[in-house]
């Protein structure tokens, strides 16, 4: 049997820790043969915690084979001690009619002291997922806390988008959902991102090609892509659950799967007109579990650039808010 994998959940009794914790411990994050101990981490919140002893017994309820031990506690040096991968949930959702970045004073503050929590008691191969919104700057914040781990380690999550746009192209299409391929989503966890159609295809032909309604993909696609979390919003009356779940898995399996090219939000190093230091969704291969590098040669033309110069733009204006918090 191998040995445990320690997998730190923060947010663990929220609406996404609920569809997560769940899948993780039956396998489907890190594989089937892979057991896995489960640190769950809440605020110091009575009811909060209440919520986590539930979830925990029917954690317990599943009888997981795979499932090795469980932690539940509010004191992150405990939740993320020895923890390999350190999944950054918890935190503010927004409501009706704010962006994302409305909740950075909020959540920022919790990725400070938890990215220097990690930094200290993590295991010396910790990698970090982050989910709270604003993702990809609440990343750089806990990132920028880090004295031991690298920067490589700290990736934020744009895996939901490039599902919904694999599933709009494919809708557009009208084809099976496993024909569209190599979908990537560069910059901000926000309206501005850019779904790549470019690079996409369908059946092996470019999507640009099959779709062959360059104002519809220039238009409604990056459009419904990057409003989709508040229309789940406006129709819910609740952020997207199940669905960031699911992406979270998607975004750690392919991150420990060899040779998966894939969307995550990394630390720039100036590619395709990146800011160094703003975490931006981009494509990368995973060379070994947990490692990757980034994909920097494809080609964009001037219609992706213009796009990609404003997700930066918001990038770097985020950082530029939060410059108190960075180290
Ligand atoms: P939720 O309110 O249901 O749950 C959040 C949980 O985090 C709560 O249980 C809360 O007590 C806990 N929490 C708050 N501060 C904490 C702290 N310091 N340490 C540990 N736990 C803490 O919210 P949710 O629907 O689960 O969403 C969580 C976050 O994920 C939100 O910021 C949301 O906007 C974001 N989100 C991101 C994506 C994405 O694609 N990146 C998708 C969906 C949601
Ligand atoms: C999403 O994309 O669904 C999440 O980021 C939640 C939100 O606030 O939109």
């Amino acid at each position: 049997m191998k040995t445990p994998i320690r997998v730190a959940v923060t947010g663990a009794a929220g609406q996404i820790g609920y569809s997560l914790l769940f899948r993780i411990a039956s396998g489907a994050m890190f594989g089937p043969d892979q057991p896995v101990i489960l640190q769950l981490i809440e605020a110091p919140i009575e009811k909060a915690l209440k919520a986590l002893e539930g979830v925990v017994m029917e954690l317990d309820d599943c009888a997981f084979p795979l499932l090795k031990g469980v932690v539940q506690t509010s004191d992150a040096s405990v939740g993320f001690k020895d923890a390999n991968w350190c999944l950054l949930v918890g935190a503010k959702p927004r409501g009706p009619g704010m962006e994302r970045a409305d909740l950075l004073k909020d959540n920022g503050k919790i990725f400070i002291e938890q990215g220097r929590i990690i930094d200290a008691v993590a295991a010396a191969d910790a990698r970090v997922a982050v989910v709270g919104n604003p993702a990809n700057t609440n990343c750089m914040i806990a990132a920028s806390q880090a004295k031991r781990l690298p920067a490589e380690r700290f990736t934020a999550m744009v895996r939901l988008d490039q599902n919904r746009a694999q599933t709009q192209l494919a809708k557009k299409a009208g084809v099976d959902l496993t024909e569209v391929k190599n979908i990537y989503i560069y910059g901000n966890h926000s309206p501005t991102m850019f779904p790549a159609y470019g690079h996409a295809t369908i059946g092996g032909k470019p999507a640009a090609q099959v779709i062959n309604d360059l104002a519809w993909l220039q238009g409604p696609f990056c459009e419904t892509v990057g409003k989709r979390g508040a229309a789940i919003i406006a129709a819910r009356g609740a952020s997207s659950a199940a669905s960031a779940a699911n992406a979270l898995v998607d975004h750690v399996r392919s991150l420990v799967t060899i040779g998966a090219v894939h969307s995550v939000a990394i630390k720039s190093n100036g590619a395709y007109g990146f800011d160094a230091n703003v975490w931006a969704g981009m494509p990368v291969r995973t060379t070994a579990p947990g490692t990757y590098e980034p994909i920097t040669n494809y080609f964009l033309d001037d219609f992706a650039k213009q796009k990609i110069a404003a997700t930066n733009k918001e990038l770097v204006d985020e950082r530029s808010f939060v410059a108190d918090m960075i180290k």
